[in-house]
């Protein structure tokens, strides 16, 4: 009896193996997709309770941004500057932040299963982040892991997990490219996988950047939206002097997260006064100081990805906010989009290359190539996945779910494998 978690960047969604069969368990209560729950935090002040999941984003909303709301958790882990937070007078470590959301979603994939499972298989990236401390990012998640009440714990890499998934569908020895481009990073594995009980499959390559669709959702703002925020605009400097607004003021406003903290950030608002005083658009200052004392940063941001979601199924969408004086209706083109994102895509496109050069590979000894993750929708990335391997069958299906699954099926072990 075991668990396979997936804690995404964006989403989590939790697999159980009783011995005989892998399900994916519904903890979450939409209707649509029960099975994925978005990797949220609440904390809401006055009742002092805690929110997650759903429940976290609808709970913010409804007390107008007011509380703590943590989202993107995943990608501090390897960040050791990045200790902790203070929520209210209390101290919460990144690991006892981690830990609350484990314990709930033990919680509740526990009730639907009726036991009380103490073992977990948990995904995690190939690099949390190449920069930081990628150990430190581990013996995180194991803490809160055995903090939240597992006994029995173990780690899969996210692409070899999703390759697994193809284990019960294959009847021959067959090479899998796989490529998992998520929330918060991009993840690539080369297996030479065995069907069941057909001896060990062979990991040839793994590889992974910190790119993924946060980085893409930014790219929108920071092109297109800056300019209801100020970029444009002018003021006068303390010579009086006219000066035009300085586009690195509103670098922090580009991350939903950071744009929560504008207001504790003394340079900017200090800034955000002088600019207030002179500016040549009262209006557009207005936004700003509405963005960020109401703490509209993750509202804005659902916004745009709505459209950047649209914008892989059609050739153009609309960037739609309209809220506490904020108008944005901004016509986003598949094609804009595209230059946005273009040198991520090309890290992307490397890092591709890279994995199959060090696997000493070529793109024609693949037999299957396999795409996972919520942002393997977008046309681009899938176009140039499809264009390097232009004979070979490229298949999507349960991106959301592939990772947990077969982080399951990592645990029925291919008899003396070396995974
Ligand atoms: N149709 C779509 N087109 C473009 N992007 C999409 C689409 N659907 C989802 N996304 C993006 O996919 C991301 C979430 O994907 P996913 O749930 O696979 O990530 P995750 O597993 O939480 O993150 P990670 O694996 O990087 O930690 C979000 O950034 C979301 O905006
Ligand atoms: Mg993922």
């Amino acid at each position: 009896m075991k668990y396979g978690l997936d804690f995404g960047t964006s989403n989590s969604t939790i697999s159980f193996d009783d011995g005989i069969n892998i399900t994916l368990l519904p903890v979450e209560k939409s209707l649509n997709t029960p099975e994925i729950m978005p990797s949220l935090l609440y904390f809401e002040d006055i009742e002092k309770k805690w929110y997650f999941g759903h429940d976290a984003f609808i709970e913010y909303k409804e007390n107008g941004g007011d509380g703590r709301f943590i989202q993107s958790i995943k990608k501090l882990l390897a960040d050791n500057m990045y200790t902790g937070t203070h929520i209210g007078f209390k101290f919460y470590s990144l690991e006892k932040l981690i830990e609350l959301y484990f314990r709930e979603i033990k919680k509740r994939a526990d009730k639907i299963v009726q036991k009380n499972v103490k073992a977990i298989t948990i995904g995690r990236p190939v690099y949390f982040s190449r920069n930081l401390n990628d150990g430190l990012a581990e013996k995180r998640l194991q803490t809160a892991a055995s903090r939240a009440g597992f006994e029995e714990i173990d780690f899969v890499l996210e692409p070899l997990a999703a390759t697994y998934a193809l284990k019960k569908q294959i009847a021959e020895p067959t090479n899998v490219f796989t490529i998992d481009i998520g929330g918060g990073t991009t993840d690539v594995s080369i297996v030479s996988l065995m069907p069941n009980g057909n001896g060990s499959s062979r990991i040839l390559s793994t590889h992974g950047i910190s790119v993924g669709g946060i980085d893409f959702t930014s790219q929108i703002m920071n092109n297109r939206l800056l300019k209801y925020f100020g970029l444009g605009t002018t003021y006068k400097s303390i010579f009086n002097q006219k000066m035009p607004f300085p586009k690195y003021a509103l670098r922090h406003i580009t991350d939903w997260y950071n744009s929560l903290k504008m207001v504790h950030n003394q340079q900017f608002m200090s800034f955000l006064k002088e600019v207030k005083r002179t500016t040549s658009d009262p209006e557009k200052i207005k936004c700003l100081e509405e963005l960020v004392y109401e703490k509209l940063g993750l509202e804005i941001f659902i916004a745009i990805e709505t459209a950047k979601i649209a914008l892989s199924e059609d050739m153009e969408a609309y960037v739609e906010y309209r809220q506490n004086g904020i108008d944005i209706q901004e016509l986003v083109k598949r094609i804009e989009f595209e230059h946005y994102i273009a040198s991520y895509a090309n890290e992307i496109s490397e890092m591709m290359d890279e994995s199959l050069n060090q696997g000493e590979l070529d793109y024609d000894q693949m037999d299957i190539v396999l795409m996972v993750g919520g942002s393997s929708k977008i046309p681009l990335l899938k176009k140039i996945i499809e264009d390097k391997f232009p004979t070979i069958p490229v298949i999507q299906t349960n991106i959301y779910s592939s990772v947990a699954y077969g982080l399951s099926v990592a645990d029925h072990p291919f008899q003396g494998s070396t995974f």
